[in-house]
């Protein structure tokens, strides 16, 4: 299987936010100020990224999942149009995640004090239609999962095809395949060896776990994961590209028959460090380098992105620590916008109180920021 140097970029979780959901106020600031990852501002970040990659010698350009914000039927339309504009230059691939058809039924929009819940949304067997024109299309071959939703293969480079699976449900209530969604990934990878093509796997959730379920809720992968990498490994699947954990690792899992599968995870591409994975294949296997959106425009301004989206992490932990300094119920509310039941750390507020502006300057959060 020789390449003579396909070049090829992957970037996830763009969660791509409307500004039309949001007016100025107390409402969008505690959600905003919540969430590591960008609202308002992700518009310029795609747009940033999206003129990188037209400038760019990359070859085609992957979306692994969590296109949007919440599944808001705004926010898709928006994020459309970008991929439409992007496509005129550079071959798209996009495959959605339970973020692109509102999973927890809770979309909002941000008005003054407000949080509204009558946003359109796009169901999940809508999503194969929506975005027909960035995979579905061009597939050499397609699968259509329960939900609806679609995962397919297509070439995109030389010797290069990509296995784009939607992951989001495996019907025990995991993220994960069916049994016959798995035989034809299987059919897939057997298909792929057949016409001595390099094969890249992409899907949304994770197969290897890194992070502790204290900060992923527990959700972190692939349900019977272990069986589920083996089984690819097994298949003959070297390389999976997957999103979901907003964070950029690569890790690699060896079955019991001494299969290995390594999986590239690709951190999202609106919060710290703004990360675009670029995959170079050559005749000694992938070459990954990660480059970043180095600024994007944002309410008439140019922002650096490294600074502000790492302050923006930091805020986290200071938007706390400041309103338990302001009042109680600052307190919990800035707590309750973490999801974290503000109101059950009330009974601790006395204590807090006292001590939050010291854990702010004397400790190491001070130590890191200065
Ligand atoms: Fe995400
Ligand atoms: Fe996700």
């Amino acid at each position: 299987m020789k390449n003579k140097g396909t070049k090829l970029t992957f970037i996830a979780d763009t969660h791509h936010f409307s500004g039309t959901l949001s007016s100025e106020g107390r409402a969008y600031d505690l959600r905003s100020g919540s969430d590591q990852k960008c609202l308002n501002e992700t518009g310029g970040i795609l747009d940033a990224a999206f003129s990188k990659f037209t400038k760019s010698d990359t070859d085609a350009v992957m979306i692994i999942g969590d296109l949007t914000n919440d599944g808001e039927r705004v926010c898709h339309e928006e994020f459309r149009e970008k991929l439409y504009d992007l496509q005129k230059s550079k071959p798209v691939y996009v495959i959605t995640a339970t973020h692109d058809w509102c999973c927890d039924e809770n979309p909002r929009k941000f008005s003054g004090n407000a949080v509204y819940h009558d946003v359109p949304t796009v169901s999940h067997d809508e999503l194969r239609d929506f975005y027909y024109d960035f995979g579905s299309k061009q597939a050499l071959s397609e699968y259509i999962t329960h939900l609806g939703t679609c995962s397919y293969t297509v070439d995109i480079g030389e010797n290069v095809r990509l296995l784009a699976l939607n992951d989001d449900q495996n019907g025990k209530g995991r993220a994960g395949f069916k049994e016959e969604h798995f035989k034809w990934i299987e059919q897939q990878i057997k298909r792929a060896r057949d016409d001595g093509k390099i094969l890249l796997g992409m899907e949304h959730h994770l197969l290897i776990p890194h992070i502790h379920p204290l900060v992923m809720g527990g959700s972190t992968c692939v349900g019977d994961r272990e069986y589920v990498a083996s089984r690819l490994a097994d298949a003959g699947l070297r390389y999976m590209f997957v999103g979901h954990s907003h964070i950029q690792r690569i890790d690699s899992f060896t079955s019991e028959k001494g299969n290995t599968i390594t999986e590239i995870n690709v951190g999202s591409l609106c919060g710290y460090p703004a990360p675009i994975v670029n995959v170079e294949i050559g005749e000694r296997g992938l070459k990954i380098n990660t480059d970043f959106v180095e600024s994007f425009e944002f309410d008439g301004k140019r922002i650096n992105a490294g600074m502000y989206l790492k302050n923006k992490i930091y805020a986290l932990v200071d938007r706390v620590l400041d309103g338990a300094e302001i009042s109680q119920s600052e307190f919990c509310d800035r707590l309750t916008a973490l999801q974290l039941h503000g109101e059950k750390f009330a009974p601790i507020y006395p204590l807090v109180h006292i001590l939050a502006k010291y854990i702010k300057n004397e400790t190491a959060l001070g130590y890191i920021k200065s």
